[in-house]
């Protein structure tokens, strides 16, 4: 099944085989038995179909697998992420067909109590959802569909530690991220208290999860700004292949992979982090950015222009300076003309780690469309979302050096912008953010 993997790269992103070994891409088929979920809500059972990735759903409970002319489910269905693990799911799992981001800020009254209680059920509702189980009182929403690779992710940003009067906890990379030349950002549609990141290949799943989220906020919390997101859908293409974005290009070639022996070290905080971080052990920043694309602007240049703004073919992401979308970039390459084959404005040039000191994230964005705004244009472009260990070390540095030349800004606008802090996976009988909150 073709997956657009930010983490293995365009050839091994498969969703029906992990792609390491130590749960960072932990996904799972379990063989259900037997309707989960409570008494007459919408359980699913799932069965595995003799390891072939096809499993059969069943809604309701007397029917057996197969049976009673059940429609199968597809390996899209039947994909499940874990919850419990070392890391939160969500940051090097595949990307989804659809993705959610909403920002909670915490209700006035609630303190630290209120926060613990809600990342609790957040937790209890998340691991729920993501074993394509039912919870009690269910809205019905998701319904006849398997997981769906879904997955919920849980940040806590800057505000939030004064809110609970845990700011002696708060660590240094939550300081506020830098204002650069080319922003435009509305404060009412950045940052927030609380962030949940909600990814699937199914859109009622994710809608799902999403109004889970929200009913479980309950008068402990308030969204302070959602926004929609999608990508490629699992299967639309012959092989797995790199995400597109709506500029048409391939967009993720040089994400960091799982396999790189700095991954870890780039995108996690260390296992044994100290300090005010001490409670992000194995967690990861996120930076989130709704990027705006000027696509009229945009399409309106040649094909040549375009691929040189990235410095990559359009067609299938080769570098300009020669070869295929996994050809290492050769940066001093130069053409007949004399002239350098990626350009000095280039996009990829500008962003590349050997130009920024080795800073590095991992991207893992969703495109989105919100119709055509005030001015008649497009309000489509990307929820730019990158992971990594310090946003000093990955996001700050990077975006730095392309606020100063990169040649895309002409057709981007930075409108909102987001950091938030993901801790570490929950082990079986914890909940997400536990060691903060009770730490
Ligand atoms: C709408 C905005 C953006 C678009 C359309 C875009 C598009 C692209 C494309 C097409 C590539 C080349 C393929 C690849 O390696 O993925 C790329 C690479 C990259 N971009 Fe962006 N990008 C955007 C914003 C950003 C931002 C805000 C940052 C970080 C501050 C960033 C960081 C990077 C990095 C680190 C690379 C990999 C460079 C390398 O190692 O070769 N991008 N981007």
């Amino acid at each position: 099944m073709p997956v657009n993997n930010p983490v293995t790269g365009p050839a091994s992103g498969n969703a029906s085989a992990p792609a390491s070994d130590d749960g960072h891409l932990d996904i799972s088929r379990r063989r259900l038995l037997g309707t989960v979920g409570a008494a007459g809500a919408a359980g699913l059972v799932i069965g595995a179909a003799g390891g072939a990735g096809i499993a059969s759903a069943v809604s309701g409970d007397d029917s057996a697998p197969g049976a009673g002319g059940s429609p199968a489910l597809t390996s899209v269905g039947a994909t499940e992420v874990a919850f419990h693990g070392r890391h939160q799911p969500g940051i090097t799992t595949p990307l989804q067909s659809r993705g959610h981001l909403v920002a909670f800020d915490l209700a006035p009254g609630a303190g630290r109590k209120e926060a613990a209680a809600l990342l609790r059920r957040w937790s209890a509702t998340a691991r729920t959802l993501m074993a394509g189980e039912a919870p009690s009182g269910d809205t019905g929403i998701a319904r006849d569909a398997g997981p769906s690779s879904l997955t919920v992710t849980f940040g806590f940003g800057r505000t939030f530690f004064d809110r609970t009067g845990l700011t002696a906890r708060r660590p240094t990379q939550l300081d506020p991220l830098p204002a650069f030349s080319s922003d435009a950002v509305d404060p009412k549609r950045s940052e927030g208290d609380l962030w949940v990141q909600i990814g699937a290949d199914d859109a009622l799943v994710a809608f799902h999860a999403l109004r889970a989220v929200q009913k479980d906020a309950g008068d402990a919390a308030r969204v302070r700004w959602q926004m929609n997101g999608f990508n490629r859908s699992a299967g639309a293409t012959p092989r797995p292949m790199t995400a597109r974005n709506l500029m048409g290009q391939v967009d993720g070639t040089n994400n960091p992979k799982t396999t790189d022996p700095d991954f870890d070290r780039r995108i996690f905080v260390p296992a044994d982090a100290t300090g005010a971080q001490d409670w992000m052990a194995d967690g990861s920043y996120a930076v989130v950015r709704r990027i705006r694309m000027l696509l009229d602007d945009w399409e309106g240049l040649s094909l040549e222009k375009q691929e040189r703004v990235i410095g990559r073919r359009k067609a299938d992401g080769a570098p300009l300076s020669g070869g295929s979308e996994t050809t290492p970039l050769d940066l001093d390459k130069r053409g007949p003309d004399g002239k350098l084959a990626i350009p000095d404005n280039a996009h990829a040039r500008i962003s590349a780690p050997e130009q920024n000191g080795g800073a590095a994230m991992l991207r893992r964005p969703f495109s989105f469309h919100d119709g055509i705004g005030a001015d008649g244009t497009p309000d489509a472009g990307l929820l730019f979302v990158c992971w990594q260990a310090d946003p000093l070390r990955g996001f700050v540095p990077v975006q730095r050096k392309l606020d100063r030349g990169d040649a895309l800004s002409a057709f981007i606008r930075h409108e909102s912008s987001g950091l938030f802090a993901a801790p570490g996976g929950a082990a079986e009988g914890e909940y997400v953010g536990q060691r903060l909150l009770e730490g």
